[in-house]
């Protein structure tokens, strides 16, 4: 299969040296791309800046905001065969980037949010027949019933779960659903054992075993 994985929490820029992010180390989606390597995979790896090392086989797509990522995903989607969302992606983007560094003044500073696009959810009005689409959902509560919201909402083939302590660790331990299929959950293990797992379950997936 081509796979096409993103990885890493986007930036979002306030001026040109401020941006917000998140916690995401994009451990997960190397894990991804690698585990998809070694699985006899073609990967390309859509990733924000992160401090881990891609695997040197896959083609790698350096970008840093969640409209670049957008553009990125939007190339790559057409001839890929599943899309895995591993990235966290900023769900708001400032309403306008300073041209230059934002001096400090008196009292707040107030930063006006826009919503950003919502990448799965065009991969899922765009996606053609046996094009395989996995989302990841980060909740803090309610994981299943929110995971499961979200697997039907943006009309995924299969959502994995986590809990926020996962962020930026080596471990985790995730619940799987695969659309129309029950939950699983994968014990707390290596980010790389759980990436190989995934993988599998993808591979079943395709041919057609639950
Ligand atoms: N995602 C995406 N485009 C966005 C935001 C999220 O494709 N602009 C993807 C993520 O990569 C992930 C999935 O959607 O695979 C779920 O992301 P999450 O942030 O948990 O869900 P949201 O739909 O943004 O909902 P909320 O943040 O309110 O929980």
């Amino acid at each position: 299969m081509r796979i096409v994985i993103t990885a890493g929490g986007t930036r979002e820029y306030i001026d040109p040296v401020r941006f917000m992010s998140n916690a995401s180390s994009g451990r997960m989606g190397c894990a991804l791309a690698r585990a998809a390597l070694n699985a006899g995979h073609k990967v390309t790896l859509i990733t924000a800046p992160t401090a881990q090392k891609p695997p040197s086989k896959a083609k790698i797509v350096n970008v840093e905001t969640a409209a670049q990522m957008f553009e990125a995903v939007k190339k790559h989607f057409s001839r890929c065969d599943c899309l895995m969302m591993a990235a966290a992606v900023a769900d708001y983007t400032p309403v306008r980037k300073a041209a230059h560094k934002i001096k400090k003044a008196e009292g707040r500073l107030v930063i006006t949010l826009k919503p950003t696009k919502d990448i799965l959810q065009w991969a899922s009005r765009h996606k053609k027949e046996g094009q395989i689409l996995v989302g990841f959902a980060l909740e803090s509560e309610n994981l299943r019933r929110n995971a499961a919201e979200k697997l039907k909402a943006k009309n995924l083939d299969m959502i994995v779960a986590n809990n926020p302590s996962a962020i930026g660790r080596d471990r985790s331990a995730v619940h799987v659903k695969v659309r129309g299929g029950p939950w699983m959950e994968y014990h707390p293990a290596s980010k790389g054992i759980i990436a190989r797992r995934l993988i599998r379950q993808i591979s079943h997936l395709v041919s057609g075993i639950s």
